[in-house]
């Protein structure tokens, strides 16, 4: 796809995934507008390209009819990441919120159909697989897109709502003639993430020196962290080849327990503490990892990074940018909030 004739909207482009995306987007010629309530985005991450005028920034709140309308007006392709979207404590202990993305992915695939967008690339979630699936760590398990199938059981609210935009974008694409990829994104790490997240969680707790260290869950949990580079890859490739709704996974397979990933942390960090379990802190599924045979047929997607070596970076990332001080008198609201 040539790039550099489109004319792309990226919702939630202020965030941790949607950030590195609009780079990425403008790195390859493309025209971007970002659109954004900073409700957990932020506007530093795009200020100098704000300022240069090579994206445009457009302050709302896609839950006003006509932010989405003037938002999606004018746009070929819209990436839909927009979301009230948190880390496994905010998405089990904040039901009522995440439910609002019932609406809010309502809106604007509607709005982009009445606007003649030509496609859109929806920003989905390992959370729709079904939870019944997920529970014992010590199956060789890996997740293939025709697990989403009836009986259904995805992961909260979140995950519902996540599930029905799929559908959503499918019946859009059968009726009316949209074109339409929605990309699973599984357990997103890397530079710019936040500690709602397992794993910026786990190196804040080491650059706060935390002891006892704790660990939500016994440990066991098994997961397929996901370098962020790789999702923004697999993500423009989705929009360059999907067009008939087809949801894919992104998402290695490696498998690595929560218990393997904290130690690493506490090694290459060079922190010695005594760690504790937290059983009645929210855990997630015990065992979610990614097939990507079909990203791999469809988008010729690989992930590239390796986890340790996405880890390390992601450790001397957030070591070199963030103030101790800070993050310790905050860190335990971050946990459970956005
Ligand atoms: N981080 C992960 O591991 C992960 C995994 C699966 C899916 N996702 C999805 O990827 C997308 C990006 O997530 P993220 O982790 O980068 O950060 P995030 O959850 O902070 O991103 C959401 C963005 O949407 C904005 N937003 C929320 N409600 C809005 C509204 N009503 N109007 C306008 N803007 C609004 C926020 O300010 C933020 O910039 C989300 O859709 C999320 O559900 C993320």
């Amino acid at each position: 796809m040539n790039w550099s004739d489109k004319r792309v909207l990226v919702t939630g482009g202020t965030s941790f995934i949607g950030s590195h995306l609009t780079d990425s987007l403008m790195e390859r010629g493309a025209s971007v507008r970002v659109v954004d309530n900073l409700s957990s985005g932020k506007l530093e991450y795009m200020q100098a390209q704000i300022e240069a005028g090579s994206v445009e920034f457009l302050e709302g709140d896609l839950l006003d009819q006509s932010t989405v309308r003037g938002a999606v007006e004018g746009m070929d392709i819209v990436f839909h990441l927009a979301a009230d979207h948190g880390g496994r404590g905010y998405v089990d202990l904040h039901q009522a919120a995440c439910a609002s993305n019932l609406a809010l992915d309502g809106m604007v695939f509607l709005a982009c159909k009445e606007a003649g967008v030509e496609k859109v690339v929806y920003a989905s979630s390992g959370c729709v697989y079904p939870n019944f699936k997920q529970t014992d760590p010590t199956e060789v398990l890996y997740l293939t897109e025709d697990m989403v199938r009836a009986p259904f059981d995805a992961d909260n609210m979140y995950g519902w709502a996540k599930l029905m935009a799929e559908m959503t974008l499918q019946a859009y694409c059968r009726e009316w003639g949209m074109k339409a990829a929605s990309c699973r994104y599984f357990t997103v790490y890397g530079e710019r993430g936040k500690e709602d997240h397992a794993v910026t969680a786990m190196i804040a707790r080491a650059f706060i020196r935390q002891n006892p260290f704790e660990v939500w869950g016994n440990g066991e949990q098994v997961r397929n962290w996901t370098y962020v580079g790789d999702i923004v890859e697999g993500t423009i490739l989705a929009a360059e080849k999907i067009d008939d709704g087809t949801a894919v996974n992104l998402g290695t397979m490696e498998r690595t327990r929560v218990i393997d990933a904290v130690k690493e942390v506490l090694l290459y960090t060079g922190h010695t503490a005594e760690i504790v379990f937290r059983p009645d802190m929210p855990t997630g599924p015990l065992n979610r990892v990614a097939d990507n045979s079909l990203a791999s047929h469809l988008l010729g997607w690989e992930p590239k990074m390796k986890f340790m070596d996405g880890l390390h970076q992601t450790i001397d990332w957030y070591f070199s940018t963030k103030d101790r001080e800070l993050i310790g008198v905050s860190l335990g609201a971050q946990l459970t909030e956005r």
